[in-house]
């Protein structure tokens, strides 16, 4: 049974609270040269410097108090020993499986996955290569260049934003594309640009049932139909579901089939089969490597105390401002442009899994969970939504994550860069004063009048925390590590939160009532009751497309 008020160690954060919020994040730092010390933690090349967020000593040790008290070192255990943690659907939670380097066994169900797990990988591996080396072609015997990847959310956003990530790493002959939204935009604007005869449509689905996914897919088998014959259909499609028998239905052959497992959540997919189109964009050695930086992110996680785990430090943090401060919002910046779709993949990540108001035993919560996930790149976003985060009313935690060296060291662009996200970071804490504000106007020449009137507007002010994320450089391994990271503060977060982060029923309902209201714009006669404003804008919409 959990409720805040019933929890000892939320109850002293709440007390903490009271005597440490006036706090400025500013004058701990002067009081303490080692801040940044002992707030950073390093595991390989990448460093987490988390010195300038609303903590102390006080405040942290309690944070970790309430994770001992919430059982996490064992949940953490639980997860990845295969134990049924998403009880709601009585599944086991192991994406962490998919990239055990370790020859160890896992079970679920007394059965050791790893093998299959073992096996899969394995015909990821030569199928990416065939098509990589032109060894599997299209009907006509071409290479197949053009890879479409057809999933939406869990089985697009990360291959997507992966594929992106590691641009850097494409084989030169092979472009990649994502078809997702329902929109027709989606299919038309990609199948304006590809050549069917050199084209592999990648169906990633996990259930094989999702109408976005499967209406896309059949424009598109129809497209490469039109072009080249039913008997095409074999060569330049695949799937990649758990979902044998709709694969099968959908006309591809078990040997075109890609297997994964219901123990992988679509959110956490990406290291799965759904990471096809990676390995054959940036070859199936390199998607190992990420495989590689997650489970390098796995052992820390798993290995170290909490007091030096990363994934667990930015959990507890985000459970600070959530809760104490009752900041809801949460802001991921990567100064990095390959990177420029990260927030997008952790919005779904994060907001899908912890977006929950029932805990684990079957109760309202009576405090708040999952935070408003946003994002975008740096420098870009600095010229846009930026203004808020230093002057606005709401205050917004936020992550910049930036690579010490770019793919593209072109002249001064990177220092630029650099010099930027570290003035961002010192900026959102420091702010500027209003005496700072004057001083600065006086040796600007402005007279008395005019700095009276602007003074204010001009000052920051500051005690904005953020955490600062630094890798050496994107590459498959650093991307493996970083999204690992993600996934287990979300996990810790939800484990805190006491609520299951591995369903995901919230997006069920709209489903179905699209379901009921397509009929109606088709101009079938149903009587379906809807609400007025619902009703009208059915009609407006008809009376629009006659
Ligand atoms: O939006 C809900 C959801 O189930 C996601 O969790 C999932 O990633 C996405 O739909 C796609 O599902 P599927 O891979 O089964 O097509």
């Amino acid at each position: 049974m959990f409720g805040k008020s019933k929890n000892k160690a939320w109850k002293q954060l709440e007390s903490i609270y009271k005597h440490f919020a006036g706090t400025q994040m500013k004058d701990m730092f002067a009081a303490d040269p080692k801040r940044a010390e002992k707030y950073s933690e390093q595991l390989e090349s990448m460093l987490i410097d988390y010195s300038k967020n609303l903590i102390n000593s006080e405040v942290m040790a309690a944070l970790f108090n309430l994770a001992r008290e919430r059982g996490l070192k064992e949940k953490i255990a639980d997860m990845f020993a295969g134990k049924k943690i998403n009880t709601t659907e009585n599944r086991a939670v192991l994406h962490t499986a998919l990239r055990n380097r370790a020859d160890t066994p896992i079970y679920v169900d007394g059965r050791d996955v790893m093998p299959q797990i073992d096996a899969a990988l394995d015909k990821i591996r030569d199928f990416s290569e065939a098509v990589r080396l032109g060894r599997f072609t299209g009907y006509t015997g071409k290479k197949l260049t053009n890879i479409v990847n057809i999933g939406i959310g869990g089985s697009d956003l990360g291959p997507f934003m992966a594929c992106e990530a590691l641009r850097h790493y494409w084989a030169k002959d092979i472009n990649c594309y994502f078809i997702s939204n329902i929109d027709g935009t989606g299919c038309a604007e990609v199948l304006n640009k590809i050549d069917p005869e050199t084209t592999l449509f990648i169906i990633a689905s996990k259930t094989f049932t999702t109408i976005e996914t499967l209406t896309n897919a059949r424009t598109c088998r129809k497209w490469l139909v039109d072009a080249l014959g039913e008997h095409a259909v074999a060569k330049h499609f695949i799937a990649l579901s758990t979902n044998k028998e709709e694969v099968e239905k959908f006309g591809i052959n078990s040997d075109n089939m890609f297997a994964f497992w219901d123990f992988v959540g679509g959110r956490y997919s990406i290291w799965s089969s759904i990471g096809m189109i990676i390995a054959i964009a940036i070859g199936y050695k390199n998607f190992e490597r990420m495989l590689d930086g997650a489970y390098a992110m796995d052992k820390h996680f798993t290995e170290t105390e909490f007091e030096h785990n990363i994934p667990v430090i930015l959990a507890l943090i985000g459970v600070w401002y959530n809760n104490f401060y009752g900041i809801h919002r949460y802001c991921v910046i990567p100064y990095d442009q390959y990177l420029r779709y990260f927030p997008a993949y952790l919005q779904q990540m994060d907001m899908e899994s912890n977006g929950k108001s029932i805990s684990l035993d079957n109760k309202y919560v009576d405090y708040s969970t999952g935070p408003v996930l946003f994002g975008g790149a740096g420098t870009d976003v600095q010229h846009s939504f930026f203004q808020l985060l230093h002057q606005g009313t709401e205050i917004v935690p936020t992550d910049l994550i930036v690579p010490a060296i770019s793919h593209n060291e072109i002249g001064a662009h990177h220092q630029i860069l650099l010099a930027n996200v570290l003035a961002q970071g010192e900026a959102l804490m420091h702010g500027k004063t209003e005496d700072e504000t004057i001083a600065e106007l006086e040796a600007a020449g402005k007279s008395s009048t005019e700095i009276n009137r602007l003074k204010k507007y001009k000052s920051f002010s500051g005690n904005r925390p953020t955490n600062t994320i630094v890798l050496r450089k994107i590459d498959p391994y650093s991307l493996g590590m970083l999204i690992a990271m993600y996934e287990h503060k979300v996990f810790v977060q939800g484990v805190i939160w006491n609520i299951n982060s591995f369903d995901q029923f919230g997006v069920e309902l709209g489903k179905k009532m699209a379901l009921n209201i397509l009929p109606e714009l088709q101009g079938m006669n149903r009587n379906t009751q809807h609400d007025c404003s619902t009703s009208a804008l059915i009609s407006y919409i008809k009376k629009i497309r006659k």
